[in-house]
Formats: C-alpha cells, structure tokens, sequence
C-alpha cells in the first residue's frame, strides 16, 4: 500500500505540449508536479533542432521538466542523451510507446517491447555510461497482444529506472478502444519500478477511482484530459470540482498568455495560428462547436480573434 500522495504527470504530446503550454500551465492553472516533453529524435544523424529549442526554451526554467526521448538503438540513446544532457537535464523518459507505423516500422516506440536484447543493451548502457542520468520509460502494454510486455518486463525491471508509465493499451489500438485493466494490474504486480498509470483520465473521479482501485501506483499521467480540462490537477489536488463557468475563464487565460507569446516569437499570421489553433483541438466540449468549427475556419488573425471573443 502506497500511502504517500501519488505524482500527478502531464503527459506528451507532440503538437500541442511544447514549451508554451507547459510554462503557461503550470503558471495559470497549475497542479502537476512534472511536465514530459514531446519526444526529442534524431533526423539525418543529428537531433532535431527544433526539438532542441523545445527543452532549451526559458520557458522551461522553474518546472520540472522530463525530455523523452524516442530512440531504436545504443548509438541513438548516447546521441539523444548527450544532447539532453549537455542541455542541464538529469532526468530522461525513454518512449516506449509510440503506436505510429512509421515509427514502428524503423524499430523505435512500441518496437522496442519486440526486442529483448534491444532493451537489455539499452539498460547497460543506462547504466554503464549515464550513472548521474535519472531514467524512467512510458510504454503501451504490446504491440497488438496486451500480454506482450510479458516477454519482456525482466529486461524492463533489469534497467536502471525511477518509475515506469503504462498506457495500458496495445499500439494497433492507438488511442482508443478498451484498456487492459488486468494486464495493467498484472504489470503492477511484477514491475519492480515504481509505476504510473496512463489513459483515459478526464475528471478528478477518475483519478479517485484510479488511485483507489491500484493504491499500489506511484502516480497518475493525464495527456487528453488534461488539454480538455487544464484545471483537472488542481481541482483534483484542492479536492473541489470547478463549474464550467471558472474552468472556461481559466481557458481564456491559458490562451491569452499562450497566445501572446507566439505573436511575439512568431511571424506571420499562418504560423502562429498553425501553433494557437491545436490548443482548441480538445476543448470543444467546453466551447461548444460553433465556436470551435470558426477558430478551426479562422484564416487571419483578425478572424482568430473574432472567433476566439464569442466564447470570453
Ligand atoms: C496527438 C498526440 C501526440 C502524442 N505525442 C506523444 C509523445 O510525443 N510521446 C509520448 O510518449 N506519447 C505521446 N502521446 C500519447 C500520450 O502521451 C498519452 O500516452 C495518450 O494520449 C494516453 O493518455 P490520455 O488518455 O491521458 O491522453 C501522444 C498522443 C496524442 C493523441
């Protein structure tokens, strides 16, 4: 039995977790103890740089944040690893997970639940060479088996990790579709890293039930419901659902500051809505679809803005 209050992560998510959001949420609505970044990878040999300003941006400062990194070998490892290093980060999350064809297909994300001595190469290099390196992975349960993470959780308990975070989901599943409750708890049981759980938490009773059904979990990680409800968090934390009412005015905060900063680093009405615009992405339930369908419509800024009034 766990009797200390879990750890409450925001989870990845490429497109729409950069620096950004991260900064603005922890100042405007608060609540997570640690943020992951989308995964840093390797493009034509070097680590993207875009990647690379993402974990090296201010915003960053003041927030605990955990780069993950999306690697298929030992040599992609030390690159993505020396570079997130040489950026002042002790702590690194290993993606284990990526359901994406493309990305499987190359050997990297869920791939690496297919390779055992893939993954007890990776954990002696861990070990071996990144002693002062904080590692944790977040994986899906398989590729298309649930059982899968079976064939290989020895080598996932032989590497050096501070907590593992299970999406318990298969990769052919990709977002949706039932979680394997028991295979997560099964994982639970034989994971000897403490472990996160990962899918389809969209309230603070969801949470509740989470945390009082597995007691055993370190912590929680919320990445849809958490762009959906950026005060899930607190409010779970101050054990105080907010009307609609405060979360929407919580929202339009959230996007003003966001909103601010890219017309500021930005050029050019494309782009910065091209960056504003996923932000609307999961909150339509909140908005409501009119007001959704005119911020995705929004070719100008001046429209942007128009759209994004009817909802203050
Ligand atoms: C658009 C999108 C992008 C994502 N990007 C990443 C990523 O970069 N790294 C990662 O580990 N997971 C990524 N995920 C998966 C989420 O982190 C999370 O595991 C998944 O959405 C399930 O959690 P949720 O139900 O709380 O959203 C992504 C998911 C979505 C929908």
């Amino acid at each position: 039995m766990n009797d200390k209050t879990p750890l409450l992560y925001a989870a990845p998510l490429q497109g729409y977790t950069e620096a950004e959001w991260r900064h603005y949420h922890a100042a405007v609505a608060g609540g997570a103890d640690a943020y992951y970044t989308p995964f840093l990878r390797i493009d034509k040999g070097a680590v993207r740089s875009k990647d690379m300003r993402d974990i090296t941006s201010a915003l960053n400062n003041g927030i605990r944040i955990i780069p993950q990194i999306l690697i298929r070998d030992t040599e992609e490892l030390r690159t993505l690893v020396d570079a997130v290093a040489s950026a002042g980060y002790r702590e690194i999350n290993i993606n284990m997970g990526c359901p994406f064809a493309p990305i499987i297909r190359h050997g990297r994300g869920t791939a690496l639940l297919a390779d055992r001595e893939m993954l007890h190469a990776l954990g002696c290099e861990m070990k071996e060479r990144y002693s002062d390196v904080r590692f944790s992975a977040k994986m899906r349960l398989g590729l298309s088996d649930p059982a899968q993470w079976r064939t290989v959780i020895h080598e996932i308990n032989e590497m050096p990790l501070t907590h593992l975070t299970v999406h318990p989901r298969t990769a052919a599943q990709q977002y949706s579709g039932e979680l394997h409750m028991e295979e997560f708890a099964a994982l639970l049981r034989q994971s000897s890293h403490p472990v996160v759980y990962n899918g389809d938490l969209s309230t603070p009773a969801d949470i509740d039930r989470i945390i009082r059904t597995y007691p055993a979990i370190n912590g929680i990680m919320a990445g849809r419901g958490l762009l959906a409800r950026p005060t899930l968090f607190a409010e779970w934390r101050t054990a105080c659902e907010q009307p609609t009412d405060s979360r929407l005015a919580v929202i339009i905060r959230l996007h003003d500051a966001i909103y601010s900063s890219y017309r500021q680093r930005l050029c050019g009405d494309s782009q910065i809505l091209s960056k504003i615009k996923p932000m609307w992405e999961y909150l339509e339930g909140t908005i409501g679809h009119k007001a959704a369908k005119a911020i995705r419509k929004a070719t100008s800024l001046a429209k942007y803005e128009a759209a994004v009034a009817t909802i203050r």
